[in-house]
């Protein structure tokens, strides 16, 4: 299959330049879109088929759910049932943007979206592209991260190419994404609403309309614990893994710098393709390695924008060993710091 590749200004959109991405769709087929978060692969998310595509395309297993796109808070009574006023509440603060929440489910919407949960995620998305494709298609669409099942989520429509090029008909290339990591998941189904992904939208934003939400345990364990299983499956497998061997050191800057340094030479001897991944306040301490800046440390949206690219840049150039700093946990640091987590394979050195 030929993968088209569409360019879309976002700044002059019209619907005319959506017209065959929303055919595709209403067909059964498949395209990739950008969000303010990362780029989606959609399909019909109430066509089974559809969703057997997307997990088909992606090499993902089957029982990881989909997250469901709307354009409208009212879609919301259509996909889900017994809705809470917190949902509402959510809805109203956070939509349209990076923020998804977990609902029963109504039957209309297939197992095969859902990974056979009684449960469905939802989200309505800010981007102007994926709003405008939700409309012109007239379906809601199912959509995880365009790229091939554990590789880094895709932030602009080249890693999308790179990843599915040949598996989908149709990429709509909306430039890079203004945010870079995927969007924060709520679970209203339980007891206590609890945020199975942390993402742009901060616990403490979402606090501010439900003061009860806490994190699921999954979240903020440091270390691989076998024995706190994700309720969010998708955060369950091993995710935005570069090819090399990513190591993460946390303590003072200025003690990690040296350790990096350190570390990289001493496997850079043994004749190792070996990368760091800095900040751009530490980028020039290191001396005769390779190194990339994901952004800047009182800037933390922009760690968070550059994350998974430099991942990728790391494979691009070959990397076998990886040495990274961490970042502080505030803010959209709790987002950032789970995403480097997994990708280390909670490889954390402490000094
Ligand atoms: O920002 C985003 O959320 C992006 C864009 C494209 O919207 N989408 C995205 O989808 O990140 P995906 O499939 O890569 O991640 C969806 C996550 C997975 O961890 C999945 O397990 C979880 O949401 N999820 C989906 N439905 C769920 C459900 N019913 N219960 C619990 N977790 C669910
Ligand atoms: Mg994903």
């Amino acid at each position: 299959m030929e993968t088209r590749v569409i360019p879309v200004d976002r700044e002059h959109l019209h619907r005319d330049m959506l017209a065959e991405a929303a055919q595709l769709l209403r067909d059964g087929e498949l395209v990739a879109f950008p969000t303010e978060t990362v780029y989606g692969l959609g399909g019909d998310a109430l066509d089974p088929d559809a969703s057997r595509r997307i997990y088909a395309a992606k090499g993902r297993p089957s029982d990881n759910p989909l997250i469901v796109h709307i354009a409208d808070t009212g879609a919301l009574r259509v996909l889900a049932e017994e809705i809470p006023p917190e949902a509402w509440e959510l809805a109203e603060r956070f939509w349209p943007g990076p923020m998804t929440m977990i609902l029963r489910k109504k039957a209309i919407v297939p197992d095969a979206t859902t990974g056979g949960l009684p449960t469905v995620a939802v989200r309505m998305p800010s981007d102007p592209v994926a709003a405008m494709l939700i409309r012109e298609s007239g379906v809601f669409i199912a959509a995880p991260s365009a790229n091939a099942s554990g590789r880094p989520s895709p932030t602009c429509a080249e890693h999308v190419y790179e990843d599915l090029n040949g598996r989908i008909p149709m990429i709509l290339d909306g430039g890079s994404v203004p945010i870079g990591l995927e969007s924060t998941i709520v679970d209203l189904t339980g007891e206590i609403p609890m945020v199975l992904r942390p993402g742009f939208i901060t616990i403490e934003q979402l606090r501010e309309v439900l003061p009860t939400v806490e994190y699921d345990p999954a979240v903020i364990k440091k270390v691989k614990d076998e024995t706190i299983v994700a309720k969010a499956p998708g955060m369950r497998y091993r995710h935005y893994a570069p090819k090399g061997e990513l190591t993460i050191f946390e303590g003072d800057l200025a003690a990690v710098v040296a350790r990096v340094q350190a570390e990289a030479e001493a496997k850079a001897a043994e004749g190792y393709r070996v990368a760091v991944l800095a900040s751009d306040e530490t980028k020039d301490l290191y001396r005769g390695l390779t190194v990339r800046s994901v952004g800047d440390r009182e800037e933390e949206s922009t760690v968070a924008a550059h994350l998974f690219e430099t991942l990728r840049e790391f494979d691009r150039m070959g990397a076998e060993y990886i040495y990274g700093e961490c970042f502080p946990e505030e803010g959209v640091g709790q987002a950032v710091m789970n995403r480097l987590m997994k990708a280390a394979g909670y490889r954390i050195v402490k000094i």
